[in-house]
């Protein structure tokens, strides 16, 4: 053989053995180059309207339903473990087919953000998703025709409403999820007319129409009551051109960071939109990655603190620099641990 090529040595073994750099933990630690860090995390956090005891999610173990005060405490919590930022859903005790509660100034997510600004404003970004599903009696992510589709052009209205009442409330960060055409230009116009000019919009981009969001749907109380998303969320079977295209077109509108979601089925959208963008790039492990993993796990058919690692690892490695995950504040408590 010929060592210089890099295949087998004189006696025919390998020269080039990459099992050398593996061989204890402390030659892995030592070149590992995809690193998790607490501040790059986001805790998506629910809120429900006239609770006075936090609410367990069946399909989502660990995760509840806050209340006010319970919230708070939790986003203490998130602090002290150093994570990056907050998400904040809320659940309005009262429904109606406009989505009345989401720009209420007295509506729960308006109220639950003053309480954070208040306990833990400038130490974690408070970022609020902006939506109408929450508050839509039909479970929709915007107003509809009397045909029962969604109108895109009026429910732009409504997300520019509910950025402003967000913004008051003192969300540092708005994030639309909606998947409408033009929301973030429409929300832009909407934050800058109102003197909100340097209130960043993270924008829900690249958004697939998935059944990872099964658990949310519970948590958020915002299933839809007939048909689906898929009208308006993207297609899993388009290619990524479709996304590159959706994220071209929120940073024209004015978008200052994207997101990919889910993450872990469409890394190689993740991977793509990281290689093209020069703005941050977030992705979303979402309700249904979550639920996978903890009912694998309590089933005793998977490691789970090996397997949030793994995942959470390999979003950060197709690119996030931003990652919202429901188990932020333990994997930034184990990684703020000595190791
Ligand atoms: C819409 C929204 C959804 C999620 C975040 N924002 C639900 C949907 O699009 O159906 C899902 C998040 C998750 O599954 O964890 N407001």
């Amino acid at each position: 053989g010929n060592p210089g090529s890099g295949g087998s040595g004189p006696a025919g073994f390998p020269a080039v053995r990459p099992r050398r750099l593996r061989r204890s933990p402390a030659l892995r630690r030592l070149v590992s180059n995809v690193r998790l860090h607490p501040a790059d995390l986001v805790l998506p956090m629910f809120v429900k309207e006239g609770v006075d005891q936090p609410v367990p999610l069946t399909s989502m173990p660990g995760v509840v339903q806050h209340t006010r005060s319970s919230l708070l405490k939790a986003a203490v919590e998130a602090v002290e473990a150093g994570v990056g930022g907050l998400i904040l859903f809320g659940v309005p005790a009262a429904k109606d087919a406009r989505g009345s509660a989401a720009d209420d100034p007295a509506g729960i997510v308006q109220l639950a953000l003053a309480d954070l600004v208040a306990e833990v404003g400038g130490d974690i970004v408070l970022m609020t998703d902006l939506c109408l599903d929450e508050c839509t009696d039909h479970g929709h992510c915007g107003l509809l025709t009397d045909a029962g589709e969604v109108d895109n052009d009026a429910t732009l209205a409504r997300y520019a409403s509910i950025a402003v009442a967000q913004a008051r409330a003192g969300a540092e960060v708005v994030a639309p999820s909606g998947m409408m055409d033009g929301q973030v230009g429409a929300i832009r116009a909407a934050l800058d007319a109102e003197g909100f000019t340097d209130l960043p919009i993270l924008a829900y981009s690249a958004k697939y129409a998935s059944a990872f969001y099964g658990p949310f749907r519970e948590a958020a109380e915002c299933a839809p009551q007939f048909g689906d998303r898929t009208g308006y969320q993207q297609d899993p079977a388009r290619s990524v051109a479709e996304a590159l295209r959706e994220v071209a077109l929120d940073l024209a509108e004015g978008a200052d960071a994207v997101m990919v979601k889910p993450a872990l089925a469409y890394l190689d959208v993740l991977r793509a939109v990281a290689d093209t963008v020069d703005v941050p790039v977030a992705a979303y492990q979402v309700s249904g990655e979550y639920a996978m993993v903890e009912a694998a796990a309590a089933a005793g058919w998977i490691d789970r603190d090996r397997a949030i690692a793994e995942t959470l690892t390999a979003i950060s490695r197709a690119g996030a620099d931003i990652i919202l995950t429901y188990w932020a504040v333990e994997v930034a408590r184990g990684l703020a641990a000595p190791r």
